[in-house]
């Protein structure tokens, strides 16, 4: 038995082909569209959106801020580069099967495309990381793949992938040179970029004060729900992956804990107790950033895929 089995990659494809101009049928580049992100959409011309619920194998995102379909185009001057974008990715935290969040990917995979452009909304464990600043990922720290959450357990898909994936370069060097030399080319200064390391958690809490320490010392610079399953998938097809990484918060990591023994004893002995609320993540902060930066996250994808092209 294959996993392949399960998976309609012969109708989801023969389903594109029928919707899709010729010149759109075979995209050299996929990018997946985080939390808010999904009007990088606008750079893409000539669109042609194809909802998920129309393509046999793909889940439906449930997350506002996610639309669910792809959205097929061109980008760049000229003739343009065929892309496929992503609006809208899915989550384990939702309910859906690894295999389920990675067959998009796989799916663009078949459709051709040699280079894959994640993004996503991440919390800054890395107290030098502001919130705006787009990380490039240059490795990641995945707890879940590591104790049994990962997309590539069970039967081989294809025997031609190696059993043992070795995931030492996952972050494609040439694509994060790309990055900078795209944030040179607008203007925007190389220091518009930083460079860190993702750890995934499954979510859908956001971590304990204690489980951001621990992300920070075990090296992360950034935490999210997502990316990394779509990574190791990518990776197993071959692909080029870049990640970026949009902060939408940091992780309040507290050196000391608040005392609630201290406070007890001195509103016993009649002293004041100053009390602070510790601040909290909300996803709606999450989106407003998302929106607020989209226009130059849009701009770098476009550049990006313009590099690409000119190789
Ligand atoms: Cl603080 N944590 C996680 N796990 N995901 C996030 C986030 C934080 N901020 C945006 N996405």
């Amino acid at each position: 038995q294959s996993r392949s089995d399960a998976l309609p990659f012969e109708q989801t494809l023969a389903t594109l082909h029928s919707l899709l101009p010729e010149k759109l049928r075979r995209p050299h580049v996929g990018i997946v569209c985080g939390s808010g992100l999904h009007t990088l959409a606008a750079a893409i011309r000539d669109v042609v959106e194809v909802p998920y619920a129309t393509l046999p194998g793909f889940g439906k995102s449930t997350v506002p801020g996610h639309k669910s379909s792809l959205a097929f185009g061109l980008i760049g001057p000229g003739e343009g580069v065929p892309v496929v974008a992503m609006l809208g990715r899915l989550h384990p935290y939702e309910g859906h099967k690894l295999s389920a969040v990675v067959y998009p990917i796989r799916v663009m995979a078949r459709l051709g495309i040699r280079n894959l452009i994640i993004t996503n909304a991440a919390g800054a464990l890395n107290p030098d990381i502001d919130v705006g600043t787009i990380v490039v990922i240059q490795d990641h720290l995945a707890f879940p793949n590591l104790t049994g959450m990962n997309p590539l357990l069970g039967p081989q898909l294809d025997p031609k992938y190696p059993r043992f994936l070795a995931l030492s370069s996952a972050y494609s060097v040439s694509l994060r040179r790309y990055a900078f030399l795209a944030a040179h080319k607008l203007q925007l200064g190389l220091d518009a970029l930083a460079e860190g390391v993702y750890a995934w958690v499954s979510g859908p809490t956001y971590e304990t004060p204690a489980e951001g320490r621990m992300l920070r010392n075990a090296g992360a610079d950034v935490v999210g729900m997502s990316t990394i399953p779509e990574v190791v998938a990518g990776k197993e097809e071959g692909l080029e992956v870049l990640v970026l990484s949009l902060v939408t918060n940091k992780v309040v990591i507290p050196t000391r804990y608040r005392s609630i023994r201290e406070e007890v004893e001195a509103e016993l002995a009649g002293k004041p107790v100053v009390r602070q609320d510790e601040p909290q993540v909300s996803h709606e902060e999450v989106l407003l950033i998302g929106k607020q930066k989209a226009e130059v996250m849009k701009s770098l994808v476009e550049k990006i895929v313009e590099l690409i092209a000119s190789e």
